[in-house]
């Protein structure tokens, strides 16, 4: 058996995880809002349509933020569709996605299904197709009181009180061509500074998050950013990036790497706010808002590698039929390895808690999703649901800086330890949380535990994810295909952590 020490000192903390962190985001895309969170007629359907299966898994996540309504939506969505008796919304060709948007459901449903889920929604406005006035229009209806225009329409449509939506995004992933009304980054820091102005006149609270770089493919990639945040920096309170981990052909070895490719994505992102903020003289920080991030293996078309992906439109992307209601597209099937993968990219945001205050696992329910429904049926978790589950539950505290003395390889993102880790110290409980990802294909690791301020501390619960098949998936008929299990704690300062696995480490 290989072994491995982690060194960890309470005297060194990283930062205070915000609850932020553990988010996640739904778009109108494919199935992930209609018969996803809503469909009414469903046998667990509420009297709002809100699915009440889907909303309990939620819970189980305790999901603090939801992102909402887009991704590529939002830059062809026109919010005023969606609001009002719903036998006058319109159907409209959504270019996005290539589907047909029924607008059944729109910001009131999803306040609404925000609430009853008891998460808090972050809203994105329309900085493509939509004008600054439409931004500003939103941020009235939803959290101007009343005695005026559009917040009385809100409560004529049945909300009285305001929504007091806190968190909104300029625009999405501006700087992509596939993006409809796509700008440069001089354009785009123009108009996200005056739709700020006016939506900060409207309500002076809000949070702002610049649109920043999303695919580190582009050319444009962290020019963007340093050229839009020299104009917005003093408007806005977060800067966004996107990253969506791909196996596209590369090794298992190199595939669990991917959490190193998150850690310098993020790190790139801070360089640009660290460049700008010097080189302006700024006094305030700027915080990471991650509001896209998952594994996504684009399994609606064939891919050989990543570059397969360059020059393609949303169009090609999915195997969609044009022009259908809620098409089952970008549904992937996550198997234990992508699970894995998934528990590496969390232990990597929980290591950049003192820069990230948001993350947002896209998305949530159907797309690219952790949760899967069926139309009329049952629902299911997929394997990454666990991962997800474990760092949200375990991942709240404060992460202590640490130092893992393991095996190195060579990965394509450089040189990686076996075994990756972050370490938490819950002060609620006073409970040593550690996560810890085995990337050894062949070997067990005997993990010790040096942590001299917490020598009392023993491990008393073990969660593993692990198995033979790495291509195992759950399914609707097999729902427990891939699921964690405890394994005998060591009761000592060590763990032997499975090859090829992620491990949860409890130390009371
Ligand atoms: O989450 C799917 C899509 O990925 C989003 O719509 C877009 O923002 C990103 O490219």
């Amino acid at each position: 058996m290989k072994k491995a020490v982690l060194f960890s000192d309470c005297h060194f903390p990283l930062g205070k995880v915000d609850d932020k962190m553990f988010s996640s985001f739904t778009e109108h895309l494919g199935r992930c809002i209609y018969t996803g969170l809503y469909e009414p007629g469903h046998p667990t359907a509420d009297e709002d349509g809100f699915r009440m299966d889907v909303m309990d898994l939620i819970k189980e996540l305790n999901v603090p933020v939801i992102r909402y309504p887009g991704g590529n939506f939002v830059s062809c969505y026109d919010w005023h569709d969606g609001i009002g008796p719903k036998e006058n919304r319109p159907k409209r060709m959504e270019y996005a996605w290539s589907s047909i948007e029924t607008n059944e459901f729109g910001i009131d449903e999803f306040c609404r299904w925000a609430k009853k889920a008891g998460v808090e929604p972050m809203i994105a406005v329309n900085l493509g197709t939509g004008s600054i006035k439409d931004a500003g229009d939103l941020v009235e209806y939803c959290n101007h009181p009343g005695g005026t225009y559009w917040s009385d329409l809100r409560i004529k449509n049945g909300s009285k009180e305001p929504y007091n939506i806190k968190y909104w995004c300029l625009g999405n992933e501006m700087e992509g061509a596939w993006q409809a009304g796509h700008l440069s980054a001089e354009d785009y820091a123009k108009k996200a500074l005056e739709a700020a102005k006016i939506m900060r006149w409207v309500d002076p609270s809000i949070k702002l998050v610049a649109c920043g770089s999303s695919y580190d493919n582009l050319p444009t990639y962290l020019e963007w950013d340093r050229i839009m945040m020299k104009e917005l920096y003093d408007q806005v309170d977060y800067l966004s990036t996107h990253n969506y981990t791909m196996r596209a052909g590369q090794s298992v070895k190199d595939y669990l790497s991917s959490y190193v490719q998150l850690d310098n994505h993020i790190k790139n992102s801070v360089k640009v706010l660290d460049y700008v903020k010097a080189v302006n003289r700024k006094k305030k920080d700027i915080k990471i808002c991650l509001d896209e991030w998952n594994v996504w293996n684009f399994q609606d078309i064939k891919l050989d590698s990543l570059g397969d992906l360059n020059g393609l439109t949303t169009f090609e992307i999915t195997s969609a039929d044009k022009w259908e209601i809620a098409p089952p597209i970008l549904q992937e099937k996550y198997s234990l390895l992508d699970a894995l993968v998934v528990g590496g990219l969390g232990i990597s945001l929980l290591n950049n808690c003192d820069t990230v205050e948001i993350a947002c696992l896209a998305q949530l329910v159907n797309v690219i999703a952790p949760i899967t429904t069926v139309k009329g049926g049952g629902v299911y978790k997929q394997t990454t649901f666990y991962p997800y589950e474990f760092i949200s539950r375990y991942g709240r505290g404060t992460v202590l800086k640490s130092v893992m003395d393991s095996d190195t390889y060579s990965s394509v993102y450089g040189e990686c330890n076996t075994v990756a880790s972050s370490v938490i110290y819950d002060e609620k409980t006073g409970e040593i949380h550690i996560f810890a990802l085995n990337t050894d294909e062949n070997d067990d690791v005997e993990l010790k535990l040096d942590l001299p301020q917490f020598a009392d501390k023993k491990v008393s619960k073990h969660i593993v994810l692990c198995g033979d098949d790495l291509d195992a998936i759950n399914t609707i008929d097999t729902p427990d295909n891939v699921t964690p299990k405890e394994i005998t704690p060591s009761g000592s300062a060590a763990a032997v952590l499975p090859k090829l696995s992620f491990n949860v480490l409890i130390l009371k």
